[in-house]
C-alpha cells in the first residue's frame, strides 16, 4: 500500500487545489469517456465544478458518456428544493455540461421505503460497473459523505441521523438555516468500493480532521480514517488543511 506522502498533494491556495482536482477528473474522462464518477457536494467542491464547466465550454471535456452517483442526499426534501443535493448538482454542474441527466443518480431522498431505496442504489452502482473515481470532501468532524463518527467501516447506503455539528456547519446552505436532520448516504464500505478516491480538503477548519484521518489505524470516531485501508486514495490539500499534519 502507498504511504500517505505518496498520496498527498499540497497547494498554496484552495483554488489551486480545486483546479488540480478538476484537471484530474478531466484527464480521467479523456482516457475513459464512459467513466462512472462518484460525486460530492459541499462548498469545497464548488470551485471544482466551476473549473470543469469552464473547461467544457472551451471544448476540453465531454460528459456525454458519463454516469454519476452522488454520495448523499438529505431525507425528505423534494428534488426541486433548492437545498437538495439534486438541485445543487444541477446548478453547479449538470445543467451546464452535456451529461444525460438520466444517468445522474442521487440516493432517493423522497422514498418512504428507505431500505429498499438504499439497496436499489447499491445495485445500480454495481450494474453501472462500479465507481471509477469517487470525489470526496471531509466534514470538520471527519465525516465522509454523511457517514458520521460511529459509522461502521463496512456500512452501505442507508438512512442516517446528522450530528449537531454537521447541522450547524451546513445551515449556511439553507435560507432559513433549517437543515434536514437525516439523510441517505453511501456507506463507508460503498465509498471504499470505488477504484480510486480523490479527497479535496481546504481551509484550516479541516486540518484537524485531515490529521486524524491519517493518525493510527481506522477509528470509528473518524470515518475518514477508513481511507487508510483503500490503497488508491489521492489527497488534494491546501496549505491550511495540511498544516496540522505538517506540524504533527
Ligand atoms: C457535507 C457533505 C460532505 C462534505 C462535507 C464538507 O455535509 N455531506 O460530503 O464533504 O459536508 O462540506 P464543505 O465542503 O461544505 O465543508
Amino acid at each position: 500500500m502507498k504511504t500517505f506522502a505518496d498520496q498527498q498533494h499540497t497547494f498554496p491556495s484552495p483554488q489551486a487545489a480545486a483546479d488540480a482536482v478538476a484537471m484530474h477528473i478531466i484527464n480521467t474522462l479523456k482516457t475513459k469517456p464512459h467513466a462512472v464518477l462518484g460525486l460530492a457536494t459541499g462548498a469545497t467542491m464548488e470551485p471544482v465544478y466551476a473549473y470543469i464547466v469552464a473547461a467544457f465550454k472551451r471544448g476540453e471535456v465531454s460528459f456525454a458518456g458519463v454516469t454519476t452517483f452522488n454520495l448523499d442526499e438529505y431525507a425528505g426534501l423534494a428534488p426541486s428544493d433548492p437545498g437538495s443535493y439534486r438541485s445543487t448538482m444541477d446548478r453547479l454542474l449538470f445543467d451546464h455540461v452535456d451529461i444525460d441527466k438520466n444517468r445522474t443518480f442521487l440516493p432517493e431522498a423522497s422514498a418512504t421505503a428507505w431500505e429498499a431505496a438504499a439497496e436499489r442504489y447499491e445495485a445500480m452502482i454495481v450494474e453501472a460497473g462500479g465507481i471509477d473515481l469517487q470525489l470526496l470532501g471531509i466534514g470538520r468532524n471527519g465525516h465522509i459523505g454523511f457517514n458520521e463518527p460511529g459509522s461502521l467501516i463496512d456500512s452501505r447506503t442507508r438512512l442516517v441521523e446528522l450530528h449537531a455539528d454537521t447541522l450547524a456547519a451546513n445551515a449556511r446552505f439553507f435560507a432559513d438555516g433549517q437543515v434536514p436532520k437525516s439523510a441517505i448516504t453511501m456507506g463507508i464500505g460503498t465509498i471504499l468500493s470505488a477504484r480510486e478516491i480523490v479527497v479535496l480538503a481546504t481551509g484550516a477548519a479541516k486540518a484537524e480532521a485531515v490529521n486524524r484521518a491519517h493518525s493510527g489505524a481506522f477509528s470509528i470516531d473518524c470515518p475518514a480514517s477508513a481511507l487508510q485501508t483503500h490503497g488508491n486514495v489521492l489527497w488534494f490539500l491546501d496549505t491550511d488543511a495540511a498544516n496540522a499534519r505538517a506540524a504533527a
